[in-house]
């Protein structure tokens, strides 16, 4: 049994290690690129004993019915799809949950802006984490001309009303902006590019960002400053090293909630029915 619990503990650093291949951070053998043995070593331990704690959390999270808000904001390759991989990798996606968004339908237009996103808010005992947010309007939507000058200026009246509200509620809101430089977008767009694995992930969008880099630099501002609310402050990560970013972040996640281990019963395993005669049926 042990020899068996022991294989199933490798697995699930298998399971690690096909993501940091993704990432191309260790070769198809697992070795690792670029980086010492000692120094992967430290970060898978951390990553794991950060996950154990995640898992602690949820049971929080389930027992005494909490709603959670995260919110990943940061520029095309930032790397917010790979910290929230890891956040929910060990946890039930019925507890914890990601909405990722795709650009709004012509019905969502006419709608109230924030009504899209409304309807993935987290009941009692969820959370959600949101791989971009409502902040596209002081984003990519500002930036590339997919709102009137209005409707963003309307956003910033609307946007801290709105998450006041969702306080208000009883939903603890967290937000990341993870920062990266010019020149680790542009390395991370060209592996894009060069990586039958992760093309998808290239968006026409991503090569005009890159166009308009400035341009999104002084949206980043303005939205930081105009939305940085004491119920819900913005908290940047600095993501230009993908491994210590995730780490950072998921550690400072948990520090935000006041979490405690849930007791349970030692479970054990029920014996098998026996003599029924049911399992005796051909089938
Ligand atoms: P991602 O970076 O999430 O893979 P894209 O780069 O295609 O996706 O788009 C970036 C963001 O811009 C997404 O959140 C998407 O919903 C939004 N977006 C794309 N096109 C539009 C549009 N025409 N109007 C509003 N938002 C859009
Ligand atoms: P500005 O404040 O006009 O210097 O522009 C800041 C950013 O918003 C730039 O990226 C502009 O391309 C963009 N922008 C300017 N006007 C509009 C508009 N009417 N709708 C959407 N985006 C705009
Ligand atoms: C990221 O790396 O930040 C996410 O995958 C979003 C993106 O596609 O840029």
């Amino acid at each position: 049994l042990m020899q068996r619990i022991a294989r199933d503990l490798i697995d699930s650093y298998d399971e690690e290690l096909e993501l940091e291949i993704e990432d191309r951070n260790v070769d198809e053998a697992g070795a690792p690129v670029g980086v010492d043995k000692a120094a992967r070593q430290a970060y898978f331990k951390e990553l794991f004993r950060l996950q154990g704690e995640l898992v602690k959390l949820q049971d929080w999270v389930q027992h005494s019915k909490q709603k959670v808000v995260i919110l990943f904001e940061g520029r095309d390759a930032a790397g917010k799809g790979g910290v929230i991989k890891r956040i929910t990798q060990r946890l039930n996606p019925r507890v914890a949950r990601v909405a990722a968004l795709p650009a709004p339908n012509d019905r969502e237009r006419t709608q109230w802006y924030f009504q899209r996103y409304v309807a993935h808010l987290p009941a009692a005992g969820e959370m959600v984490l949101f791989d971009r947010s409502w902040y596209n309007r002081a984003g990519v939507e500002r930036v590339m001309g997919f709102c009137s000058d209005a409707e963003y200026e309307e956003f910033f009246r609307s946007a801290p009303e709105f998450e006041r509200m969702l306080v208000r509620s009883g939903i603890t809101l967290i937000k990341y902006w993870f920062s990266i430089t010019d020149e680790e977008q542009h390395m991370r767009f060209l592996g894009r590019i060069h990586d039958p694995l992760k093309q998808w992930k290239l968006s026409p969008m991503d090569l005009e960002s890159r166009r308009r880099w400035e341009e999104y630099t002084k949206a980043k501002e303005i939205m930081l400053e105009r939305t940085h609310i004491a119920e819900a402050p913005w908290w940047v990560v600095q993501a230009v090293d993908k491994k210590k970013a995730r780490l950072n972040c998921i550690t400072h996640l948990l520090g935000q909630l006041p979490y405690q281990e849930v007791p349970h019963a030692p479970v054990v395993l029920p014996p098998r029915v026996r003599n029924a005669d049911y399992l005796r049926q051909p089938v």
